[in-house]
């Protein structure tokens, strides 16, 4: 008999993926999906075109062109002074959720526990479970959302191998700072983990945060799985490109099972990569300045509209807590509420939340990787809804 694999089990739908149909049929505003809404530079794309063009149209070596490797490596050693030999511990995934997937594959015996450091990206449990892990939860507290150091230890048992760490972070807009990075280090340290870290957001900091590249605490580098990618900054999620750095021994056993899964990376767009990877620190400047803008368009409006979030440090997403709406504590509720009656897609806290689903039950989260336009837009209808709430 047909039936799906026990592996699916645990998992549900991407509420991410819901309610952006909801948000269709209604027109709302789509503030629930991560993904940027204009233009990459116009540079980058040509370097695709031409990249298609001059019949980069074939499989690459299945970890990446070598000029991308290289490049990699050297932009992480010039920021971060991460060192990685591209010739053995660089390896070009078709993005970081193939990366992670990639990642667990290759390491993960079976009943190996993972901390998952929740709120939590919503690929890292169906990696996790795709690979027979099994997922301990350590929630972040908001308004806050700091990394303790005893909910951590406390999560550790016998069978904890891994812990997954995300940085800048989605959903809280958190960068974790050298003595929560160091908390981590020291727990790895203590109980042999290897720590998979997620740092697509590395560029994106705000008003003084800064990333700090976990590999590069004191003896992380031979115990950390770096994932990074350019999704993101370089607004082509399309394009699924990113990079896994680990130490040659992992790197081997992750290059088999990304060979096996994928073959490689899109080679038309790892061409273009090396020249989003070359453009000019002004650009990436330009980027962060806008980023952060957009950033405080979204705290203005939330302001007038009743809803509490500390400002975002990185990355583009604001966990907002909306109990001054009084909608009751069924998230998703709530969400389908802003969609249908405020006009903006937001996705429901709890979906963040896998192991703590009540803390998520008031928040919302917001992806604000919008023009300046939609967030005016997104501003006026807050405002205008939150008004409506208090009339009736
Ligand atoms: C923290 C985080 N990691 C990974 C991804 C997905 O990255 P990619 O497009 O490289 O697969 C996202 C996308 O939203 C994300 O927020």
């Amino acid at each position: 008999m047909t039936r799906l694999s026990s592996r699916l089990a645990s998992l549900h739908a991407s509420q991410i993926r819901e309610m952006m149909r909801l948000a269709q049929q209604v027109g709302a505003i789509n503030m629930a999906q991560g993904a940027p809404d204009f233009p990459a530079a116009a540079e980058v794309k040509q370097a695709a075109v031409e990249a298609i063009h001059a019949d980069h149209n074939q499989y690459t070596v299945p970890w990446g062109l070598e000029a991308l490797r290289v490049a990699v490596a050297e932009m992480l050693g010039k920021r971060y002074g991460l060192r990685a030999d591209p010739a053995s511990e660089v390896t070009i995934t078709c993005g970081v959720t193939e990366g992670m997937v990639a990642v667990l594959l290759a390491l993960l015996e079976p009943g190996d526990e993972v901390i998952i450091v929740e709120p939590a990206h919503e690929n890292y449990v169906p990696a996790v479970a795709f690979a027979g892990g099994v997922p301990r939860y350590v929630p972040l507290l908001p308004p806050q959302f700091a990394l303790e150091p005893d909910a951590l230890a406390a999560a550790v048992t016998p069978r904890t191998r891994f812990l997954i760490l995300n940085t800048p972070h989605n959903p809280t807009g958190r960068v974790f700072t050298r003595e929560e990075l160091a908390s981590v280090a020291e727990l790895a340290a203590k109980h042999d983990l290897v720590v998979i870290t997620d740092e697509i957001y590395d560029r994106l900091t705000y008003h003084g945060h800064e990333h700090i590249a976990f590999a590069t605490l004191p003896g992380m580098a031979e115990r950390t799985v770096t994932c990074g990618g350019i999704s993101k900054i370089h607004a082509v999620t399309g394009w699924r490109l990113a990079y896994v750095i680990a130490p040659e021994a992992l790197s081997a056993g992750i290059r088999k099972v990304h060979d096996y899964l994928t073959i490689c990376a899109p080679t038309p767009f790892q061409h273009a990569a090396l020249t989003a990877l070359a453009m000019p620190e002004s650009y990436y400047d330009r980027i962060r300045r806008e980023f952060a803008e957009r950033r405080d368009r979204l705290m203005e409006a939330f302001q007038a509209a009743g809803i509490a979030a500390e400002p975002p440090q990185g990355a583009y997403y604001v966990l907002g807590d909306v109990s001054a709406w009084k909608l009751g504590e069924e998230a998703t509720e709530t969400c389908r509420y802003f969609i249908q009656h405020v006009g903006v897609a937001t996705v429901p806290g709890p979906a963040f939340y896998y192991g703590h689903p009540e803390i998520g039950r008031t928040l919302l989260r917001f992806a604000f990787a919008k023009q300046m336009s939609t967030l005016d837009d997104v501003a006026a209808r807050l405002e205008r809804g939150y008004a409506r709430r208090h009339r009736q």
